[in-house]
């Protein structure tokens, strides 16, 4: 059972208030199994003797064993719940530290809603397991067994009943159970399907309302959530049928009890107080067997849970970390760029038999070199420069910075020499300066001005109210597609990386400041080894070497005089894209 296996894992560093919660536990049970027979010392005893003192004395026992028992319940809980919230807080840290370092190729799979509802709903059924288990776990079997015997020692006749009402109980629970172990992983499915559906209406709320589909996801949402609550209400019914059930065999067994013991009492064979204190050992026993079903129900629902936070954890990161011994980090380059060369690279997302995105890719690119990627949409751009910071890996051949392949560099040193501005602009609540500052959050403000000069950001950040301090909000959704490509731009130049990466990420802002952009980064950054992704013609023409990139493959390339003297293909895209330029330059 995952559970247990998780339980064991995450109660360990609670394990102190794991072990008193049920030490206090079976002080409770015992007080209780005391209780009946105080009770019938008083019908048997006291009050044939009309000895009203004797009467006097077991009441006081029975508030004093009372009092015990509560001691030892709510200790009980607090411990429980102090286990329980342990457990959930630690398996949620180590969930989200897990999901962090997961590769892009992981994170593709798993559905981000998924997570949320892994990350959420499942651990708090784990957090209840927890809870629960440490109440009842002790409870429920001591007080089923201690009745048993006690009803066994109080009546050897009447506790020929155990025979007939316990099967009862049992079949009933087990049928319970067998019919909603199936629903209860459906339920956690049915919310990640809400989940995911939540998740992706509120990233993509503009989306929705400017295409009108408002009423098309209302729907969508709808069937997710009616869906969930059809499961809901199928485990809901099959749990309401229990209880009537169970309190059936409850009161047969109760009038058995005093059929039987009335017969017997008439007969002069048992007294009064000995059918009293039987009746409260039979329902003890009975009840105590409905909460271990309860437990069976819980820990079947966890069931659910505990496989799919299995699931994420045992996500290998697919892009695994160099072992220490064999990490190598070039030698210091003395603020030269980096040198960035694809051997015969292919590279394929998932499986090894789909089709290659990338097909032997070969180029060098020199230290302090710009080069322009350039193709269609889908070419394979976006995958070819996610190679050179390793999110993702190649299927063959090898992608090395500074003539170490990437694959053995220390994972921070890489991240730290290569700086990508993804195609998609990723801001963070919270002001401009922090965004800026996100990777070198102590970088002074002279130096922040001065990326967001060359990023043609400064000037419409000291335009905003509270310049660099302005909030920012969700995604910085306060902001135009343009500014935030901009400062996104800002964000990476202020890491100082030898390599930097830019993914088509000035394609929201106009022809003229995409120009100064570039202008200032390559009179600015000599030392830098730049990659632009582009589909413009125009912007790959700024570079040093372009590479035209067609269907996963390198076509061409050379500087824009080299291409247009040797590839028609570079021609060709020249030519269309030509009227464009015309009226640009018009
Ligand atoms: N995470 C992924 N999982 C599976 N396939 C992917 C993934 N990302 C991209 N692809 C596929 O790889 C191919 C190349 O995609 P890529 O994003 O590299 O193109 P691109 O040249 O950057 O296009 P664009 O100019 O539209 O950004 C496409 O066919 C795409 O479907
Ligand atoms: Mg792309």
């Amino acid at each position: 059972m995952q559970s247990f296996r998780l339980l064991r894992t995450y109660l360990g560093p609670h394990r102190k208030w794991a072990i008193l919660a049920p030490a206090l536990m079976a002080l409770e049970v015992a007080m209780d199994l005391l209780q009946p027979r105080l009770l019938q010392a008083i019908v048997d005893v006291g009050i044939p003797r009309g000895d009203l003192a004797f009467i006097l004395r077991t009441g006081g026992w029975m508030l004093a064993v009372a009092a015990v028992g509560l001691i030892g319940g709510i200790g009980c809980t607090v411990c429980a719940v102090l286990a329980g919230i342990g457990l959930g807080t630690d398996l949620r840290r180590d969930m989200f530290g897990k999901v962090q370092d997961l590769s892009f190729g992981n994170l593709d799979r798993l559905e981000a809603g998924s997570i949320i509802t892994r990350l959420t709903s499942d651990v708090t059924q784990m957090q209840e397991l927890a809870m629960m288990l440490l109440r009842i776990m002790v409870r429920a079997p001591l007080l089923l067994v201690g009745s048993i015997v006690m009803g066994i020692l109080t009546s050897r006749t009447l506790a020929l009943l155990f025979f007939f009402l316990i099967p009862a109980v049992l079949i009933i629970v087990t049928y319970v159970v067998r019919k909603t172990f199936p629903l209860f992983a459906r339920v956690q499915a049915c919310i990640d399907r809400v989940n995911t559906i939540v998740q992706e209406n509120l990233a993509g709320v503009r989306v929705v309302k400017s295409f009108v589909r408002s009423d098309y996801e209302a729907a969508r949402f709808g069937d997710a959530n009616d869906a969930l609550m059809q499961v809901g209400v199928a485990a809901a019914r099959v749990n309401a049928a229990t209880m009537p059930l169970v309190m059936l065999v409850f009161s047969t067994g109760f009038v058995a009890t005093l059929w039987i013991g009335g017969l017997q009492a008439f007969s002069g064979g048992l007294e009064v107080g000995r059918i009293i204190a039987f009746s409260n050992y039979l329902m003890q026993a009975l009840m105590s067997l409905m909460m271990v079903s309860m437990l069976v129900m819980r820990l079947s629902r966890s069931e659910a849970s505990a496989r799919r936070i299995g699931e994420v954890m045992a996500q290998v990161p697919e892009v695994p970390t160099p072992t220490p011994g064999d990490t190598m980090t070039p030698a210091s380059r003395d603020g030269r760029g980096a040198a960035v060369a694809f051997e015969g690279v292919t590279m394929r997302y998932g499986d090894a038999d789909a089709d290659p995105v990338l097909r032997d890719i070969s180029f060098e690119a020199m230290p302090g070199e710009t080069v322009a990627v350039l193709g269609a949409t889908g070419s394979g751009k976006s995958s070819l420069v996610h190679l050179i910071a390793r999110f993702y890996d190649v299927s063959e051949g090898r992608v090395t910075i500074d003539g170490v392949d990437v694959r053995r560099w220390d994972e921070r040193a890489l991240r730290a020499a290569v700086a990508v501005v993804p195609q998609e602009t990723v801001l963070f609540s919270g002001s401009i300066a922090e965004n800026i500052r996100y990777g070198r959050p102590e970088a002074p403000q002279e130096e922040l001005e001065a990326v967001a000069e060359i990023a043609q950001a400064h000037d419409f950040i000291c335009d905003m109210p509270d310049g660099y301090e302005t909030e920012l909000s969700q995604r910085g959704a306060n902001l135009s597609g343009g500014q935030k490509q901009r400062i996104a731009i800002a964000r990476a130049l202020l890491m100082r990386s030898p390599i930097l990466i830019l993914d088509d990420c000035t394609s929201a802002v106009d022809v003229e400041t995409e120009a100064r952009i570039l202008d200032g980064l390559l009179a600015g950054e000599a030392a830098r080894t730049c990659f632009i992704v582009t589909q413009r013609v125009a912007t790959a023409m700024t570079a040093h070497r372009i590479l035209l990139l067609d269907d996963g493959k390198i076509a061409a390339q050379g500087s824009h005089a080299e291409l247009m003297a040797t590839s028609p293909l570079y021609r060709d895209i020249v030519q269309s894209q030509a009227p464009e330029e015309d009226s640009h330059a018009a």
